[in-house]
């Protein structure tokens, strides 16, 4: 039987991670060369309702029903029925993979949100705008992270640049210029709500302190989309520089991260920084065609446990 099959990317925050959960702006990038993928497969012959979900990277393999509530495919499903007004679904097998690495920071859980919506979607016949694809994808991030941005679930449902501001129309950002960046994991796991947590603990200790730092990431990132847009490598770089020093100063920087972020700028690397929540997960570097080599070698050389290079091009 022919399978609905939907992806989406994963992505990359070049500027503004936690001071934009603040109302300050972000800049993020899908990251095109890893995907989450749903495959829907009918069952004609199945009872309505009978929905079965297999994810075979995490071991996954039942039906909906036995699921719990909180499950956050089963709650992904049950926002999607009310939101097509549908008592029950026509009965499907639905397939999740994905190659892009979990808790690291690269938006894994709205990639899957988004191709489970629109592979579904596609199976029922229905469209469902990017704006409601991505509206219904930042309800599973509510659950997941706690107090999410958002940032994630719009880059990545309509994967192009974007400059974002909590609440504000989103901008989507070409550049002028290609820019290549390299993604490189410590390996260690983050949890996004956790690290947003502690962040949040910490302001309101010292929201003098904290909104000052924020401030300065916002002016960072304003000053990034400008950069972005004029494809101006060396200004980017340093721009990426001062930011993660502003990133240590909000103590979401480790020793992995920051061995990582050394490696990059000692081989060259225009820039480099904590990408994500941080406390673990990914850096991005921004690197020249001449410096892909070089930079690869040595983040991997650092401990890397995975490198991924990704492009923008005027075309985007
Ligand atoms: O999911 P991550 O690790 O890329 O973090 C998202 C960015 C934060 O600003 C830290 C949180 C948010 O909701 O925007």
């Amino acid at each position: 039987m022919t399978a609905f099959t939907a992806s989406a990317p994963g992505k990359a925050i070049l500027f503004g991670e936690h001071a934009v959960v603040y109302g300050f702006p972000a800049i993020a990038i899908p990251v095109t060369q890893v995907k989450a993928k749903a495959y829907v497969f009918p069952l004609p012959l199945h009872p309505r309702g009978e929905v079965k979900v297999e994810a075979p990277d995490i071991g996954l393999d039942e039906r909906l029903v036995n699921l719990p509530e909180n499950q956050p495919v089963r709650l992904l499903l049950s926002l999607l029925a009310d939101e097509l007004q549908l008592k029950e679904f026509p009965a499907f097998h639905l397939k999740i993979v994905s190659t892009i690495p979990l808790a690291a920071g690269l938006g894994s859980g709205a990639a899957i949100s988004v191709a489970i919506i629109r592979a579904v979607a596609a199976f029922l016949g229905k469209h469902l705008s990017d704006e409601k694809t991505s509206a219904l994808a930042y309800e599973i991030e509510k659950i997941y992270h706690g107090n999410p941005s958002g940032i994630d679930n719009t880059v990545i449902t309509f994967s192009r640049p974007l400059y974002f501001v909590r609440g504000h129309p989103f901008e989507l950002l070409r550049t002028r210029e290609p820019l290549t960046f390299v993604l490189a994991d410590t390996g260690v796991k983050s949890s996004t709500g956790a690290v947003v947590g502690q962040v949040r603990s910490a302001w309101l200790q010292d929201q003098t302190s904290y909104d000052k730092i924020f401030k300065q990431i916002g002016e960072i990132t304003c000053q990034g989309r400008r950069a972005l847009e004029q494809g101006q490598a060396s200004e980017l770089g340093a721009l990426m520089n001062r930011n993660h020093e502003l990133l240590k100063q909000i103590h979401v920087s480790c020793p992995e991260l920051e061995n990582l972020v050394s490696a990059a700028l000692k081989a060259g690397a225009g820039g480099a920084k904590i990408s994500g929540a941080g406390q673990g997960g990914n850096i991005i570097a921004l690197l020249s065609p001449d410096q892909v080599q070089p930079v690869t070698a040595a983040l991997q050389k650092a401990g890397a446990v995975r490198t991924i290079l990704t492009h923008l091009s005027p075309g985007d």
